[in-house]
């Protein structure tokens, strides 16, 4: 008999939590250095071809999932794709869908306490101001140094990864409708109306430099690159950033579906998480970080502010930026508190795989499973703090490797071994959109020989040099993905002998 589980409590919410769980730092800060990278408007392509043929389609497949699953008592992947194959095969490779997020925390949270500590800085005014040269990394310079406080932890770092972690846990042991849904409600309206006012400050800032302006930056970023578009680098990232974005193949949409009611309108809300999410991205994501630096620093830093990371964008050329303007502390305040909510969102919907996992599959009260997870999260982003080299062995596998991986398992389950027919019915099931049928097949078909084609040239290109590394920081991320899938493994072997 299955235990009565949450529900969220309205529609809104749902909508609200869902984009919460998708809108991150991946929009705000990977996507325009993505677009910068690889081929400005070129990108958008294959970026939009992935969105179409694999990103709305395994949206879909989430909120089936995650709403069948719920309906029975399921919300992880691991008893979602049990109740498909009623043995442990479906249940062992469900793990990746509670793996995946966690692993991804383990690092992304302490990223997000980095922006609070930001933000805090900009408020009480003790941001490090430019230093007025032409020369973009000697104008950046005290901003490089700043960041060194938080890449090689400061007491202050630490301590704001400790409110950071504690708020995390405090929103989760509240609960779905009373903890993430609350904070979803009030977070994602106050991160459009922030990042909407971050874009119309800075196209209405007027130019240091005449011919340097935002319009022209935004132009630099959209201005196709066509012979980028034949590169299979330029397909994987685009693939990737998909993924990323929409928080896909990481079995963290599902949970959230796993908690609608019974009849709720599911293909409406992967449109809607959908669409919400590529509006942050494409139109704040854009309009927002390239164009400021391209007001500021010109047409020629952009390559070397994208291509040194996601990091220079938004921590050193941002700040810069908006600490020059009129009331520049309020807005560098506005900027990494916009990052924050979107990062918090997003976080808490990473946890919450582990914490539904320990709840619906091993049968922990809510307090338990929450207090659990949070230790996990606490021991992992020590390791990403303290040990260099640890972040990038887990934002290989976790945030890149197993999303691919898993969103190909996902649709091989929900496609073949559930039924096309099966799965057009489900989604179909309470909603006001009629999805035709052909999109099960199109997803079973192309989508799917898409991926697996993406899924190999990645790993061509990738897989030697990520495992010739070594270096303490390599052997402990591996330590960690190898002991945490042997922990959720033994668990789910061990919950359904004592179901059976
Ligand atoms: N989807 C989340 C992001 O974009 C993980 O950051």
């Amino acid at each position: 008999m299955a235990r009565a589980r949450e529900h969220w409590g309205s529609r809104i919410g749902v909508v609200f939590a869902a984009a919460g769980n998708a809108v991150g730092l991946g929009n705000l800060l990977r996507f325009p250095s993505k677009v910068a990278l690889y081929g400005g408007g070129a990108f958008i392509i294959p970026y939009l071809i992935s969105l179409i043929l694999f990103g709305l389609p395994l949206m879909w497949v989430e909120w089936v999932a995650g709403r069948y699953g719920g309906k029975r008592g399921h919300g992880t992947t691991v008893g979602i794709l049990g109740l498909i194959t009623k043995n442990n095969l479906g249940r062992l490779l469900g793990i990746f869908g509670v793996a995946a997020p966690v692993l991804i925390v383990f690092y992304y949270i302490y990223i997000e306490s980095w922006t609070l500590g930001y933000a805090f800085h900009s408020l009480i005014g003790q941001m490090p101001k430019p230093v007025p040269t032409s020369e973009t990394s000697e104008a950046l310079k005290p901003f490089a140094d700043f960041l060194k406080q938080y890449t090689s932890p400061s007491l202050e770092a630490y301590i704001f990864f400790w409110i950071t972690f504690l708020l995390n846990w405090y929103v989760l042991h509240r609960g779905i409708r009373r903890g993430i849904e609350l904070v979803a409600k009030v977070g994602m309206p106050l991160l459009l109306l922030m990042g909407v006012a971050l874009a119309i400050v800075i196209f209405t800032s007027k130019d240091p430099t005449p011919e340097w302006s935002a319009i022209r930056g935004l132009e630099y970023i959209w201005k196709p690159d066509f012979s980028r578009i034949l590169e299979g680098k330029v397909w994987v990232e685009a693939a990737g950033q998909i993924f990323f974005t929409l928080s896909l193949g990481m079995g963290a949409i599902a949970v959230y579906a796993s908690y609608v009611k019974e009849k709720e309108d599911i293909a409406l809300m992967g449109v809607a998480t959908a669409s919400t999410n590529e509006f942050v991205e494409i139109v704040l994501g854009s309009a927002i970080a390239i164009p400021a630096a391209f007001l500021f620093f010109g047409p020629a830093s952009i390559p070397e502010l994208a291509g040194a990371g996601t990091f220079r964008l938004g921590f050193m050329s941002m700040p810069a930026v908006l600490n020059s303007l009129p009331l520049g502390f309020f807005w560098s305040f506005v900027w990494f508190m916009l990052l924050f909510i979107a990062a918090f969102t997003s976080s808490i919907a990473l946890i919450q795989p582990l914490i539904t996992f320990l709840e619906d599959e091993v049968k922990l009260s809510h307090a338990k499973a929450v207090a659990i997870s949070m230790i996990l999260v606490l021991i992992g982003a020590h390791l990403s703090i303290f040990v260099p080299g640890y972040i990038d062995e887990l934002d290989f596998w976790a945030g890149s490797f197993m999303l691919l991986f898993f969103g190909i398992v996902e649709i091989i389950f929900f496609i073949w071994l559930f039924g096309p027919d099966n799965f057009i019915r489900e989604l179909n099931e309470g909603s006001v959109l009629r999805i035709p049928k052909w999109v099960a097949y199109l997803t079973g078909t192309v989508s799917l020989a898409f991926l697996v084609i993406i899924l190999l040239v990645w790993t061509f290109q990738n897989l030697p040099s990520v495992i010739s590394q070594t270096g303490l920081g390599v052997w402990l991320g591996r330590a960690t993905i190898f002991l945490f899938l042997l922990m959720l493994g033994y668990l789910t072997i061990l919950s359904s002998r004592e179901e059976g």
